[in-house]
C-alpha cells in the first residue's frame, strides 16, 4: 500500500468537525454526557470534535479489531470494554473513524446499548455506505466517501500514516510519498 492523492484537506476537515460539533450538540440530549471513544483510529476525530462540542462530558474507551492484516473486514470483531467507564443511565455519544461494513459500529453499538444507557448517539468521521455488509447507520457523519481505503488524522496503514493532517488515499500501486515506506498489511483499529 502507497500513499495517494489527498481526499479531504485539514482545513475542510476542521470546517466540518466544526458543523459536525454543532450538530451533534443540538442533537444530543441535555445532562450528563459521556463519550466511548474506539480506538485507536477515532481519536483524533474525537479530541477535536468534543472541543469543539465545548460541553461536560467524561469520557471511555473501547478497543475494536476486525482485520487481521489486510484491508478486507473479517467480519469478526474483538471489543475490548475495560476502559469504557460508567455507562448505565448516561447519555452516551459513541465515536469512530469510519463506517465501512458495519460490523464494528454495531458490535459497538450493541455492547453499549447492554451496558443501558439512557440513550446512545453515534458519530463517526467517514462513511463508505457502499461496501456496507451489515444494516447500520451512523446519526452524525463528517463526510461520506467512495470506496477506496484512506488514511491520515488518525487513521492508518499498519501503523503508518496516522499523523498525516489530511485525509489521503492508500492503495497498491500508488505514487509513495518520499517519507513513506512500503507496509505489507493494514492497520487494526
Ligand atoms: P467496519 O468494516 O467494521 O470497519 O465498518 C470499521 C473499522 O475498520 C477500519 N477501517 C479503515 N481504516 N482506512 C483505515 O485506516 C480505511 O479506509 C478503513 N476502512 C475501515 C477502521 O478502524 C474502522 O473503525
Amino acid at each position: 500500500m502507497a500513499l495517494g492523492e489527498t481526499l479531504i484537506t485539514e482545513s475542510e476537515i476542521r470546517g466540518r468537525v466544526g458543523t459536525l460539533a454543532r450538530e451533534v450538540g443540538a442533537a444530543l440530549p441535555p445532562g450528563d454526557l459521556h463519550c466511548a471513544v474506539v480506538l485507536k483510529s477515532a481519536l483524533f476525530f474525537a479530541v477535536d470534535l468534543l472541543r469543539a462540542l465545548g460541553r461536560e462530558a467524561s469520557l471511555g474507551f473501547v478497543s475494536a479489531s476486525s482485520y487481521g492484516g489486510g484491508t478486507e473486514s473479517a467480519g469478526e470483531v474483538r471489543l475490548g470494554l475495560e476502559a469504557v467507564g460508567r455507562v448505565a443511565g448516561r447519555h452516551l455519544l459513541l465515536i469512530d473513524d469510519i463506517l465501512d461494513t458495519g460490523h464494528t459500529l454495531a458490535a459497538a453499538r450493541g455492547a453499549l446499548q447492554a451496558l443501558r444507557p439512557a440513550s446512545l448517539r453515534t458519530c463517526v468521521l467517514l462513511d463508505k455506505p457502499s461496501r456496507r455488509r451489515v444494516s447500520i447507520e451512523a446519526d452524525h457523519v463528517g463526510f461520506t466517501i467512495a470506496d477506496v481505503f484512506v488514511v491520515g488524522y488518525g487513521l492508518d496503514c499498519a501503523e503508518a500514516y496516522r499523523t498525516l493532517p489530511d485525509i489521503r488515499a492508500c492503495r497498491p500501486g500508488a505514487p509513495s510519498a518520499p517519507d513513506a515506506k512500503e507496509r505489507p498489511g493494514c492497520w487494526n483499529g
